[in-house]
């Protein structure tokens, strides 16, 4: 019966999308048709929100009018910090994000254009807040509003950090808009199965959350950094390469993709912005570790189509800004959150059908009951 499911939904299409496209053979990523380089280097973070949002860049009115309804949604309602604050610290960053979307949900939600938009910015603003307060709770910080003074990626970095460089800041945009969207992974398909069911959005994202969390999905990035400090240093990376991953027949965290089959054009991205950032020496020391990684990977398992993806550079960017490697799954959840909404919105006005499949029954043909003395 195995050949009548196709276990993991592989290469199997559950929507249309205007949204993202993705070349794998040529490394292409744009969203909305826009380039993800012309994005990253030309566009803040709410210039791309509107046009995920609403379908084209925005102009300058346009922008000056979004920001300002985004800023309005910077403040969370008091119980969301209440919240986070009585959540035991060492409980795990996206745990305390799932938490706090489904602590907002109103159980219902009426699907259309206009409200799904209004949702989408109210949702972006107020997950400022969560995720830079959940950074502060790990922290032993007092939990405080993000200052609706700044742009996104500054009041975020800015309720996290006493002092932010400009440099770290355009990093943080960059990051931001790389992890935006990346068509139907688990966590968005989570999302959308949620949302077929005409649930409300807080709801659908928390069902995302839970399925980001898993190591499959959001944790490459910790993983590929924990291999960086587990090297120690640039020379030792033959050594380890053929004891851990050679040896042992591991993957190697951070290469491979399920579309792409040559360089993924985010983690070229992060790479150059790590390079930037790298300033002390332990930075410098990563990097050089995470360069002859790189590689020796290439040489070893390009040929089989397998090159660094973006989870690969992501965390050493994190690590540059001053995140610790506990949150870098977590801040993949801050900016994803934005291509969750538009999905589910785009799913649910466009062509809402209830996600059920089935399953193949493999179970005992018909049994004689017997009552519970008799067995
Ligand atoms: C992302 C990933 C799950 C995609 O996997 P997939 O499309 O299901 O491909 P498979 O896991 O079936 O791998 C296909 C082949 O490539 C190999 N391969 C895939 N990724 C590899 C990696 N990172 N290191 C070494 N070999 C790898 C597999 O061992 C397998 O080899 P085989 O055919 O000789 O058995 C996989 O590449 C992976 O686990 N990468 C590491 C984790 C990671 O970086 N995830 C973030 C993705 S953005």
């Amino acid at each position: 019966m195995e050949s009548d499911i196709n276990l993991g939904l592989e290469d199997v299409f559950i929507k249309h999308t205007s949204l993202t496209y993705i070349d794998g053979i040529k490394g292409i990523l744009r969203y909305r048709g826009y380039d993800i380089n012309d994005l990253v280097s030309n566009c803040s973070f709410e210039e791309v929100s509107y046009l995920m949002i609403y379908g084209e860049l925005p102009n300058k009115k346009q922008l000056d009018e979004f920001t300002k309804e985004l800023k309005e949604h910077y403040k969370l309602p008091r119980h969301v910090l209440s919240l986070i604050s009585e959540l035991p610290r060492d409980s795990d960053a996206l745990t305390m994000m799932e938490t706090a979307f489904a602590s907002m949900s109103s159980g219902e939600y009426s699907w259309n254009k206009e409200n799904d938009r209004k949702q989408a910015t109210k949702i972006l603003g107020e997950n400022l807040g969560i995720i830079s307060n959940i950074y502060r709770h790990k922290m032993g910080l007092r939990l405080k509003e993000p200052d609706p003074k700044y742009g996104y990626a500054e009041a975020f970095l800015r309720n996290c950090f006493d002092n932010v460089t400009e440099d770290e800041i355009n990093a943080m945009n960059a990051a931001l808009i790389i992890y935006i969207d990346h068509e139907v992974p688990a966590s968005t398909t989570a999302a959308l199965i949620a949302a077929s069911t005409l649930s409300d959005m807080y709801s659908c994202i928390t069902a995302a959350i839970a399925a980001l969390k898993g190591p499959l999905h959001g944790g490459a990035a910790e993983a590929a950094f924990n291999q960086f400090l587990a090297i120690k240093k640039p020379e030792n990376v033959d050594s380890w390469f053929e004891d851990n991953i050679v040896n042992k027949n591991k993957k190697l965290m951070g290469f491979g993709h399920r579309v792409y089959k040559t360089y993924d054009p985010r983690m070229k991205i992060f790479k150059s912005i790590a390079e930037k950032l790298a300033i002390t020496d332990d930075e410098k020391n990563l990097l050089k570790i995470a360069e002859n990684l790189e590689d020796l990977g290439i040489k070893r398992f390009s040929s089989k189509g397998i090159y660094p993806n973006t989870d690969y550079y992501s965390g050493l960017v994190f690590n540059e800004i001053g995140f610790p490697v506990y949150t870098f799954t977590v801040l993949f959840g801050f900016s994803r959150v934005l291509g969750w909404v538009a999905h589910i919105s785009e799913y649910v006005e466009n062509e809402e059908r209830l996600i059920r499949p089935r399953a193949v029954y493999i179970g005992p043909g018909e049994k004689q009951f017997k009552k519970i003395d008799e067995r």
